[in-house]
């Protein structure tokens, strides 16, 4: 994968707070990249410099090669920009909204009426063309200002929390429809905090804190690199006990809980390793004369990568 955005040692500050931190960032083409991080992290600050309305104090950014702060017409070419709030545009109906946003990137009148009725019928809203901006749901909004990004067709998507605000069917929603933009080629870079619901649909991750990137990556790669704690369920015939202390035998092991009483008897344990470390165990298990009936792992999900990254930077 070529790297479509790039970020070298980006630092901002508001009068004496520095808000992002000698940022370095890479988005390759074609991810979806998972911005997460607690409020007051940087993640706007970060997109409002790679879609060039906010200049950095120093640092330096691209897209697709085009300098953010040398080239920025190129720049907004490249990119389409989904703010956090939708702002207000009075007696204004959708199709308007969408061509008034497609004129200003110069699309040509020509063009327009096709394209608008294409993002319209893309984030469900046809039914809604000739309705006022202002009397439309929170989430009509949010696929109305998604639609806005795409008029002048950009190859990198940036979304600020898109799914803010949204109930848990319009979340829904907007996760397929984020698919279907990545089926289409985008590359998009999506902000949240609520970091389970960008599990499922993200190739890479950044995590950011207090304006430091702690971790960046693909989503397994990270995972793996952290050494995130494994809890397996492995189920025994014979004596738990005696496989339990078996298993403390073995390097990596934290905890092991039996449950004698259980049927089958079952080992809870909890190891910090890869996965050669994970296939070694079981290894170990069943040549120290373990019947192993059973042998399943639980990874950790995002929130908890993202909790112990968060913990490992900032002591409590
Ligand atoms: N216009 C501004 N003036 C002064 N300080 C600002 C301004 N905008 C942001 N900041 C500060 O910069 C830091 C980063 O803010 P930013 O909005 O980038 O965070 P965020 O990660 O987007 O947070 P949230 O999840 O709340 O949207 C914060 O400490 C914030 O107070
Ligand atoms: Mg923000």
């Amino acid at each position: 994968m070529s790297t479509l955005v790039e970020t070298k040692e980006l630092t901002r500050y508001y009068g004496n707070t520095i808000a992002l931190e000698s940022l370095n960032l890479e988005i390759p083409q074609g991810a979806v990249y998972g911005f997460i991080g607690p409020n007051g992290a940087g993640k706007t600050t970060t997109m409002r410099i790679m879609t060039t309305l906010l200049a950095p104090s120093s640092g330096q950014a691209w897209i697709a090669g085009s300098s953010v702060m040398r080239e920025p017409r190129a720049v907004r070419r490249l990119v389409g920009f989904m703010p956090d709030f939708f702002g207000v545009y009075d007696n204004m109906r959708a199709w308007e909204y969408l061509d008034f946003f497609a004129a200003s990137y110069q699309v040509p009148a020509d063009r327009r009426a096709t394209i608008i009725d294409e993002l319209l019928e893309l984030v469900d809203l046809r039914h809604k063309r000739d309705a006022y901006v202002m009397g439309l749901s929170r989430g009509m909004k949010q696929r109305l200002s998604l639609a806005r990004t795409m008029v002048h067709d950009p190859l990198l998507l940036i979304l600020d929390e898109p799914a803010s605000g949204l109930d848990p069917r319009a979340r829904v929603e907007l996760r397929e429809l984020l698919k279907e933009l990545r089926s289409l080629n985008k590359t998009i870079m999506i902000s949240s905090h609520i970091l389970t619901e960008l599990a499922e649909m993200c190739t890479h991750i950044g995590i950011i804190e207090r304006g430091k990137l702690l971790a960046s990556g693909e989503v397994n790669a990270i995972m793996r690199s952290l050494h995130a704690h494994h809890i397996f369920e492995v189920h025994v015939l014979g004596d738990p006990a005696a496989a339990a202390a078996v298993a403390r035998q073995f390097p990596g092991i934290i905890d092991v809980r039996t449950q004698p009483e259980a049927l089958p008897p079952m080992l809870h344990i909890d190891y910090q390793g890869d996965d050669q470390g994970i296939s070694a165990l079981l290894t170990h298990l069943v040549t120290g004369g373990v019947a192993v009936t059973h042998f399943a792992g639980q990874t950790s999900d995002l929130e908890d990568i993202f909790l112990k990254v968060t913990n490992q930077a900032v002591p409590l």
